[in-house]
């Protein structure tokens, strides 16, 4: 077993300037000592309310932004070190796929020449290529006499097997994926996550997968990460976080998932106001505004993240006492 990760974050930062029309431009917090780990093989999960840094992590993790602060590692080597062959290795091997795969993909282009560019990039010989594509495009569920037709001519689900086609076609050992069904139809999203799954079978993948959907995560993830306003609040198995949370964040989450067994009330009851604005995050415990566990330590002091069972670690004073 590797006991280097194959991908982790130390202590990330990321900040963005913004500026609106007559004032001074602002520093908006969006990533705020985040560190974390996917391992080989894993499927990680990433879940939190909206603007609470999710696709800004992935993409720092993927290497399309670069943090303030911290490192990401690709097995153990942080990519700032990386020398310029690892580097090309790295964004090869990591892939990306998005909400909306229609604005990645070349309207002009036809979509089996946008599938095969990858491979064809890394030099695979042409005798080899037609093969490739055809295997790649019956991986995702694509007719193979749609490669000739135009991005503009599939519907979103079909849009989205042509994103992770590609994606395979690079040969990829790590696949991010930011909220890759939230744009699809209910009857859809089953589809395409069950192609992710057995993707990750058959291409031997390890996963970051970006969501909205906590029941999504629970059924496809090894371990699930709660976000909240650019820091992480709780981490841990994926079926353990969802039998005993151990932040309030994460349980009003969970508490406000229709339908599910238990769940009484809705996410206004559970948590107190909108999301705060990264550009003024409260002191102490950033989520205290709207805790309704908060005391007075959690004004003034920002809790730590501590291990409470092997994994599963959460960053709330009242933890212990809250969920025993
Ligand atoms: N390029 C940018 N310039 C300025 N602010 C940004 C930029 N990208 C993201 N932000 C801000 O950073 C914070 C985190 O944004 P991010 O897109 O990572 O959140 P998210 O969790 O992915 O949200 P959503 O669920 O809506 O996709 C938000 O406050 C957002 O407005
Ligand atoms: S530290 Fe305090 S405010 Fe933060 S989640 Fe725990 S109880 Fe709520
Ligand atoms: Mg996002």
């Amino acid at each position: 077993m590797n006991k280097v990760p194959l991908l982790s974050a130390v202590n990330l930062r990321k900040t963005f300037k913004v500026s609106s029309q007559g004032r001074s431009a602002r520093i908006l917090t969006a990533l705020d000592a985040v560190s974390l780990h996917l391992s080989y093989g894993e499927t990680l999960g990433i879940a939190g309310e909206s603007g609470c840094g999710k696709s800004t992590l992935a993409k720092v993790m993927a290497g399309l932004l670069s943090p303030d602060a911290g490192s990401v590692l690709y097995k153990g080597t942080p990519l700032s070190q990386l020398e310029a062959s690892d580097k090309t290795s790295f964004r090869r091997k990591t892939q990306m796929i998005f909400q909306d795969p229609f604005s990645s993909l070349n309207p002009r282009m036809r979509v089996g020449d946008s599938i095969s560019e990858p491979f064809i990039i890394a030099g695979m010989p042409a005798s080899n290529q037609r093969a490739e594509l055809v295997r790649i495009m019956a991986a995702v569920g694509l007719p193979e006499d749609t490669a000739q037709r135009f991005p503009d001519e599939f519907s979103g689900g079909q849009r989205q097997r042509i994103g992770i086609a590609r994606a395979l076609a690079a040969s990829p050992e790590i696949l991010i994926a930011d909220e890759p069904v939230s744009s699809l139809d209910i009857s859809i999203q089953a589809q395409i996550i069950n192609i992710l799954m057995q993707m990750k079978i058959d291409f031997t993948l390890s996963m970051m997968i970006v969501s909205h959907n906590l029941l999504i995560l629970r059924h496809i993830c090894d371990r699930i990460i709660i976000m909240y306003l650019g820091a992480i609040v709780e981490s841990g198995p994926a079926a353990e976080l969802f039998n005993r949370c151990r932040h309030p964040y994460t349980d009003a989450l969970i508490a406000a998932i229709p339908g599910l067994q238990g769940s009484t009330a809705s996410k206004s009851e559970l948590l107190r106001d909108d999301l705060p604005s990264a550009l003024s995050i409260p002191a102490g415990c950033r989520f205290h505004p709207r805790c309704r566990h908060a005391v007075d330590l959690c004004r003034h002091e920002a809790p730590q993240m501590i291990e409470y069972a092997s994994g599963h670690a959460a960053a709330c004073h009242m933890s212990a006492t809250l969920f025993g």
